[in-house]
């Protein structure tokens, strides 16, 4: 079936960033699709609350990880709608391990953060080219970290994992246009689970409350001002290709 409304492909949207993007998208009257690798229950409940604002939403279970479920993500939404507008690939994975802890991060740690974090999306871009490039139109938009700028974060891993997201985006905002557009969003530490849990609830409130008294905004990012300037990427910034947008209240900046 074709569509006359755009389509965003969303990876890793069963919760937090990726959950409130592909909300973000319904409202402004995208259809989308909602991708999980585990979470069933909750990716069914993102589409409800996505319907809800009369658009069609479809549920495609793909670990980003796997070229042959890459492209049968993409051929999902091909089929349902004969189109894709924008894909943001969201879906991330990381291990919580001290800097200095050498020891503590094995090969197959990165290849493993890596494998999801970066050939993932690399792996999307190249499912999803083919109908951007017919269409002669497209977005890309990957969820990279203030962690790949900074050299921070969860883990070595991680922030190498997002940092190499950051310099592929530039690459493939070269290789790719004029037809596709390829930019990133780096954010900042964001409420939610992932790092509650990753970092436990008191380690997580005690940075919270210290980046509310010591970022140049006073307050920490939110799943929701992410999704913004992802839809930002995705239906603006006409003249915009290969860029990274810190999304961190200004955190980068240092204190006075
Ligand atoms: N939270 C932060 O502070 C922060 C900061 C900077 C950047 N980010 C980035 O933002 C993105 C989203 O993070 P979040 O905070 O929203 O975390 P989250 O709530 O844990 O969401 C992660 C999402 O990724 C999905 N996912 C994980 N592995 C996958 C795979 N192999 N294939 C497909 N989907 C997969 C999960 O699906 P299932 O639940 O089904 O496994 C879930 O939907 C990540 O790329 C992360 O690196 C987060």
């Amino acid at each position: 079936m074709n569509t006359a409304r755009p389509v965003a492909l969303v990876t890793g949207s069963s919760s937090g960033i990726g959950a409130a993007t592909a909300r973000l998208f319904a409202q402004r009257g995208w259809h989308v699709v909602i991708n999980y690798a585990r979470s069933a229950e909750a990716a069914e409940r993102v589409a409800l609350d996505c319907r809800n604002h009369g658009v069609d939403a479809l549920v495609v279970q793909a670990n980003v990880a796997e070229d042959a479920d890459c492209r049968r993500l993409a051929e999902a939404a091909e089929s349902e709608w004969g189109r894709i507008d924008a894909l943001v690939n969201n879906a991330g994975t990381t291990r919580f391990c001290a800097h200095d802890d050498l020891e503590g991060l094995s090969a197959a740690d990165f290849h493993d953060i890596y494998a999801v974090n970066t050939v993932g999306a690399y792996q999307m871009v190249r499912a999803v080219a083919p109908a951007m490039q017919r269409a002669n139109t497209g977005s890309v938009v990957n969820v990279a970290s203030i962690a790949g700028v900074r050299g921070f974060g969860s883990s070595i891993a991680y922030a190498a994992s997002k940092g190499a997201l950051i310099t592929m985006t530039r690459s493939l905002a070269r290789a790719l246009g004029p037809a596709l557009r390829v930019n990133a969003v780096c954010p900042g530490f964001v409420r939610g689970e992932w790092l509650a849990q990753g970092m436990g609830e008191s380690r997580y409130q005690a940075m919270v409350e210290h980046l509310e008294a010591t970022t140049p905004l006073g307050r920490v990012c939110s799943a929701e001002d992410v999704a913004e300037a992802i839809v930002y990427f995705a239906t603006g910034a006409p003249l915009t290709t290969g860029e990274t947008l810190l999304l961190d209240g200004g955190t980068h900046l240092g204190r006075l």
